[in-house]
């Protein structure tokens, strides 16, 4: 396996209250003597409450902390029940995932997550993009018009793109336990990077303590975004060192 730049990103959605934060410190002691440190990155994402505790626990253990979503608007204003990045950035976050499957579900359109990034990047987070097909759209085999569209729109208007990390996260892999063929994945990855070579592209459904070595075979994923498994430190920890088997 190269020494490559892994990122592992823990998508903790709406999971996780003060005191799951307890065993944060096994993923600091490992994070702190591991072997192949300087070539991993980790980034915890939980929800929004946890944002402050959490950075406080990480501090300057190398493992960074990330919002889910945000509002497009970077300013203040009558949004009820909503955070801009401006917010999130004050409470420690660095990163934040925006065009999550989940929320596009809930009417999130390209237009809007273009907006989002654009607000993150005015912020100063990077971003953690999420782009994927539906399990319709894989067996209409428009997978890679889809991808194309929502990237072109998600990015659209946004010159530098070095603080974007784009997550390939099919939607029926997501918590189905099914990751897609190690062929497909690769010749996905591959399209979307063949749209700037220097996007780094993550992969993100269903990855576990199983499927780990089947996916770091595929030498052009540029990390993993993990919902289910992240949430449990152990596993996390099992899946980072399988990586590097
Ligand atoms: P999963 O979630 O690992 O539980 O499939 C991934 C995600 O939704 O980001």
């Amino acid at each position: 396996m190269t020494n490559k730049y892994i990122y592992f990103i823990a998508n903790w959605k709406m999971f996780g209250e003060l005191g799951s934060l307890n065993t944060l410190h096994k993923v600091t002691k490992f994070f702190k003597n591991f072997k192949n440190k300087k070539f991993t990155k980790i980034i915890y994402c939980p929800p929004s409450t946890l944002i402050r505790p959490m950075s406080k626990k990480l501090k300057d253990s190398g493992i960074d902390v990330g919002g889910q979503n945000c509002h497009e608007n970077e300013n203040p204003g009558p949004f009820t029940g909503f955070i801009n990045c401006k917010m999130l950035k004050s409470v420690g976050a660095k990163y934040v995932i925006i065009g999550h499957s989940e929320n596009r579900k809930t009417g999130e359109n390209n237009k809007l997550i273009n907006l989002k990034i654009k607000s993150a990047l005015k912020s100063g987070l990077k971003i953690i993009f999420c782009i994927g097909e539906t399990l319709q759209e894989k067996r209409k085999k428009i997978t890679k018009r889809i991808l194309n569209n929502q990237i072109k729109s998600g990015l659209n208007k946004i010159k530098d793109k070095k603080n974007i990390l784009i997550a390939y996260e099919p939607i029926w892999s997501i918590g189905s336990g099914l990751i897609p063929k190690s062929n497909e994945l690769l010749d996905t990855i591959n399209f979307i990077k063949s749209n700037n070579k220097n996007y780094k592209v993550l992969y993100g459904g269903s990855v576990s303590t199983k499927n780990i070595l089947q996916l770091r075979l595929i030498d052009n994923i540029d990390g993993f975004l993990i919902g289910g498994a992240s949430q449990d430190s152990k596993k996390f920890i099992d899946i980072i060192k399988k990586s590097y088997n």
